[in-house]
């Protein structure tokens, strides 16, 4: 009999937007409830320790920057795919939750007058990027957990791999996951849920993210028959470290770093005339693969090709100051010191832009099920996010989702009635049947085979034939998983077990990422189609929403909100 445990409100994802939430919660009810956060991981190991640069936020409002300008560089930016009611709500949010957190103790860099300092960052007018050195949300994570701490009314589940989302009756019913220390199974059940499990980009083999973020919390809400939008907007970092792909921060070039290919050529000078290193992040790894393809790379230590991003001029004053992160990493991985030598880099799968479908306060269409930070989609970023606007999304989406929940808890929101036999029969089965496999595939090769897919041909390019490649792909990977024993039959940290777990969690998601590429026939923010190579206003100005069905995804679309600014040529 699985162990069953209720709280108020649930949190799935412990990072910034399910700490920040937690701690809107607390604060709102005054330390009066009862909140469950559950984490796959140790808490501070959330991928949000691993933001870098900056959280960008309008503090200077009399030196030139305006809520207005940081709105329209994120509407430019997102290729008009933003809808601009929840930019608006953005921009308007993000100062405030700057300075609470400076409340609340985090150890912002300060400039030379002593202010709270800011920096540039790629698409923005203005330097706008706050950051606490290059270790930003590291930062961020302590402070919000510090704070949480203060409230005392929260119970951790870490190591706790949720494999379900229960919804019965049309509202959230209950988590169901195996405790992976004990191997025991738990029933977690709340009035309220909010996901906040991070993004998926762990879809591809060349990847900033932490092996652990795998989509599970889009996944499972997916399954549980909430629609995923805009999935097929996946964010290409310009500077993944060769051949890691740790990322090394936008802020390099916000501190004047250069991008040289192997003429010495700043060759963004071609791209983007004008703000050149500092253009978005879909321009700029665009750029870069063309000087790869058009012979112009450096060959890399994995043998594919490179660029170089050189700090070299900076000195070692700024570098040791303001990017002390990039510079550890590079000596630690590579034994290169980048105040003496450039650093190799190439795109890097770093954001999911597409989520979990939210409205414009993070709720999701099943009553009791929030959603927000990377696991959602508010349509903030639309096409392409812009740099250190999503350590600023989950600062304020973990806040509105926050302060919903807890009017919710002191208002309307009822205990669910606990999970039927049927739904826990059905998902415990499901997890029986994976335990039950035979045949002779192996499960890390056919991860391996799906991220090797994607890089292949679900990258910076894609062509309708590249994208038909990695859906025949995809689906022999889903036929080859049902032959992929878990070997492991032991019950504590069967990590076997979760690989199998999350490569299902993987699949899902690389079928409507790919479906929804396939189906959208332009080229817009991160999604470049050579065989469609312009954006078509006409006929794909809107979002995409992928419906899981018996027979696959189902692709339907819904209208953007453009209420402010028409869409116009994106030029730089
Ligand atoms: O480059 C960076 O520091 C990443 C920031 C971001 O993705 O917002």
């Amino acid at each position: 009999m699985p162990e069953r445990v209720t709280h108020d409100v649930l949190i799935l994802g412990a990072g910034l937007a399910g700490l920040r939430a937690a701690v809107e919660i607390s604060r709102r009810l005054d330390g009066k409830v009862d909140i469950g956060i559950v984490s796959k991981v140790q808490l501070m190991r959330a991928h949000s320790v691993c933001a870098e640069g900056g959280t960008a936020a309008v503090l200077r409002p009399d030196e030139g920057d305006s809520l207005e300008l940081h709105a329209w560089d994120t509407v430019k930016g997102s290729d008009f795919l933003a809808d601009q009611d929840v930019v608006r709500r953005f921009v308007e949010t993000i100062p405030s939750e700057i300075l609470l957190l400076d409340h609340w103790g985090i150890p912002w860099t300060r400039d030379e007058r002593g202010r709270i300092a800011q920096r540039p960052f790629g698409g923005h007018s203005y330097p706008r990027a706050t950051l606490a050195a290059d270790k930003t949300g590291f930062f961020e994570m302590q402070t919000l957990y510090d704070t949480l701490l203060r409230y005392r009314c929260f119970t951790r589940y870490d190591e706790l791999f949720i494999t379900d989302i229960l919804a019965e009756d049309g509202r959230f019913s209950a988590l169901l996951g195996i405790h992976a220390p004990s191997g025991e199974t738990v029933i977690l059940q709340a009035k309220a849920l909010l996901i906040a499990s991070g993004g998926g980009g762990t879809l591809y083999g060349f990847t900033t993210y932490s092996q652990t973020v795998t989509g599970d919390g889009m996944a499972m809400a997916y399954r549980t028959g909430l629609p995923l939008e805009d999935m097929e907007f996946l964010q290409f970092h310009p500077t993944g470290l060769v051949p890691s792909g740790i990322l090394m921060t936008e802020a390099c070039r916000g501190e004047g770093g250069y991008l040289t290919n192997s003429k010495g050529e700043r060759f963004m000078e071609r791209y983007a005339k004008s703000k050149m290193e500092l253009a978005p992040r879909d321009m700029v790894s665009r750029a870069e693969t063309t000087e790869i393809l058009e012979g112009r790379g450096i060959e890399g230590s994995d043998g594919l090709g490179c660029l170089n991003l050189d700090l070299t001029h900076l000195g070692a004053d700024r570098i040791n100051t303001r990017l002390p992160l990039i510079r550890e990493v590079c000596i630690k991985f590579l034994d290169l010191d980048p105040i003496l030598r450039p650093i190799p880099i190439r795109p890097v799968a770093h954001y999911s832009m597409g989520g979990i479908e939210t409205d414009i306060e993070g709720a999701t269409r099943i009553p009791g099920i929030w959603a927000a930070g990377e696991a959602a989609c508010v349509s903030l970023h639309g096409a392409n996010r812009l740099g250190s606007n999503s350590t600023a999304e989950c600062l304020v989406w973990g806040g509105i989702a926050g302060e919903r929940i807890a009017r919710g808890l002191a208002g309307a929101l009822r205990a669910p009635a606990p999970p039927s036999a049927a739904a826990l029969r059905d998902a415990e089965g499901r997890n029986e049947a994976i335990l039950r496999r035979e045949g002779d595939e192996n499960l890390y090769d056919l991860r391996r085979d799906l991220r090797a897919a994607m890089d292949r041909n679900v990258g910076v390019f894609r062509t309708g034939e590249g994208l038909s490649e990695a859906l025949a792909t995809i689906r022999d990977i889903r036929a080859r998983s049902a032959r992929a024993p878990v070997r492991d039959k032991g019950k504590l940290y069967n990590s076997n077990l979760f690989h199998a777990l999350e490569l299902e969690n993987l699949v899902d998601l690389a079928e409507i990422t790919v479906l929804g590429a396939l189906a959208r026939q332009e080229s817009r923010g991160a999604h470049a189609r050579r065989d469609f190579p312009n954006r078509d206003d006409e006929r794909w100005l809107k979002h995409t929403l992928a419906w899981k069905t018996d027979s696959g995804p189902r692709l339907d679309y819904k209208p953007v909100t453009i209420d402010m600014w028409k869409p116009v040529e994106r030029k730089y």
